[in-house]
């Protein structure tokens, strides 16, 4: 049951109805479908084009529809080619020929652009509340570590300890910024595309601001070719999809690490580690790894549609059907892996003891003994070469900073004292770190009481 025959003397190849057909993808589609062909029976009624009984018995039957599509008494079949095709089918099913009244006005075209935006507005705030769960089970486990010091990394290579809860926060802050990008996102999305047609708007009295109004958007397009071409909206949520994935990653990555027997820095729970068929002794990240590996897919969501996109002429062209696997793909792959990610890190266990007797490993300290020398007067350029001086004494000797008697320190340059000791503490090293922004366990407190505002608002 096409939507085109009319000046077709054959039927369509088997070969041309395989490659076109979109409804086995674009079926979830079906509940905004509906919600805009409601919308639509209204401004016909209104329009004078659907008589008041006419649009009593449209809408029962869109509910009807519905309940069927719900139930699965009601499927989409290959001849369909797609949602909108089949939902007409259904409804002129109920309705006879009442049913191929709501096609006025409005083409596929409007429809779909119209469709897509509906999902994703609706689906964005799933993935909202996903990151805001992933940021809680963040900032519960900062919290129990606001004073818990690690090695803190650059180059993956031991620089100045840290407190672990900073370093849980901050992967809060990119999450922060994702949902920012996404409710920014929203603004653009909420334009309507129904009333544009095929690309030019309708000769009948519609009422595109009423309609766009009443599927809850901000505002009509204000042009209809541009209204049907434009798939930025999708575009733009697959880059906020591929940042959010690229975060996870990083995530996964730390935690991946955290989790091997060189760090020991957590314990995975049972719950979210998987074991090996052969070796009876492994407890693997696969959660982390996934989601890890799940940003390349959502990488290549981005590039899918944007090399759909690039050279397109207006205004509507098929290549457009190509926007909705990815754009679905995104989406269950997001919904797929926030919660696991949540899981994983609001169970983790903290191996405490085992941070802090590392924080201060691999001469984690320097840079406080060089700043010690600054506090007295010294150059830093001097005060940084004098504390090389004493790493590679350490080195040589097989001595910890904390193991140098006065007459080392004295040996290795005359600016080092007995003083030296004051500053060779994790604690202090930490604490000293107290300028906004910074690892102090009293700024990671402030810093989280803030964020939980932040959160809590959005
Ligand atoms: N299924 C199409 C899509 O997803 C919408 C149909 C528009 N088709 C057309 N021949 N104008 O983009």
């Amino acid at each position: 049951m096409r939507l085109w025959g009319g000046r077709f003397e054959g039927g369509p190849a088997d070969a041309l109805t395989r490659l076109s057909v979109s409804v086995h993808f674009d079926w979830r589609l079906v509940p905004y479908d509906l919600l805009a062909s409601r919308a639509h029976a209204r401004v016909l009624n209104r329009a004078g084009l659907l008589a008041d009984d006419e649009l009593a018995r449209m809408l029962a039957a869109i509910d009807d529809l519905e309940e069927a599509c719900k139930s699965g008494a009601f499927r989409p079949t290959v001849a369909d080619e797609d949602v909108h095709t089949a939902l007409e089918r259904g409804l002129l099913e109920r309705l006879g020929s009442l049913g191929g009244k709501l096609r006025a006005g409005r083409s596929r075209n409007d429809q779909i652009a119209t469709d897509l935006r509906l999902y994703l507005r609706d689906h964005v705030r799933t993935i909202v509340s996903r990151l805001v769960e992933l940021e809680t089970a963040l900032m519960s486990q900062a919290e129990q570590h606001a004073e818990t010091a690690a090695p803190g990394m650059t180059h993956l290579q031991h620089a100045q300890p840290v407190s672990f809860g900073h370093q849980l926060l901050a992967h809060v802050h990119p999450l922060t910024r994702d949902i920012e990008r996404l409710r920014d996102w929203d603004k653009r999305a909420a334009i309507s595309p129904l009333g544009s047609g095929a690309l030019a708007g309708s000769s009948l009295p519609l009422d595109p601001q009423a309609v766009a109004a009443e599927l809850g958007f901000d505002a009509a397009a204000a042009n209809s070719m541009d209204a049907v071409a434009d798939r930025d909206f999708a575009a733009e949520f697959l880059f906020c999809a591929a940042m959010i994935g690229i975060h996870l990653s990083r995530l996964g990555e730390e935690i991946v690490l955290w989790a091997s027997q060189e760090f020991r820095w957590i314990e995975m729970d049972d719950a979210y580690s998987t074991g090996s068929s052969i070796m009876p002794q492994k407890k693997n990240p696969d959660v982390a790894e996934l989601a890890r590996g799940k940003s390349g897919r959502l990488i290549g969501s981005l590039m899918t549609l944007l090399t759909t996109l690039k050279g397109l002429p207006l205004t509507y062209n098929r290549d457009l059907q190509e926007d909705k696997e990815p754009v679905f793909d995104a989406v269950d792959t997001l919904l797929l892996v926030l919660p696991a990610v949540s899981g994983l890190v609001s169970t983790m266990r903290v191996n405490t003891a085992k941070l802090e007797t590392s924080a201060s490993d691999g001469f984690a300290l320097a840079t406080d003994l060089a700043e010690l020398l600054v506090r007295k007067g010294v150059a830093f350029r001097d005060a940084h070469e004098a504390v090389g001086h004493l790493v590679v004494w350490c080195q040589v000797n097989d001595k910890e900073f904390g193991e140098l008697t006065d007459e080392e320190l004295a040996k290795v340059s005359p600016h080092f004292g007995g003083d030296v000791r004051d500053v060779l503490s994790v604690p202090g090293a930490l604490a000293a770190r107290k300028a906004y922004g910074g690892t102090a366990p009293d700024r990671v407190r402030d810093q989280l009481d803030t964020l939980r505002e932040t959160v809590d608002a959005q």
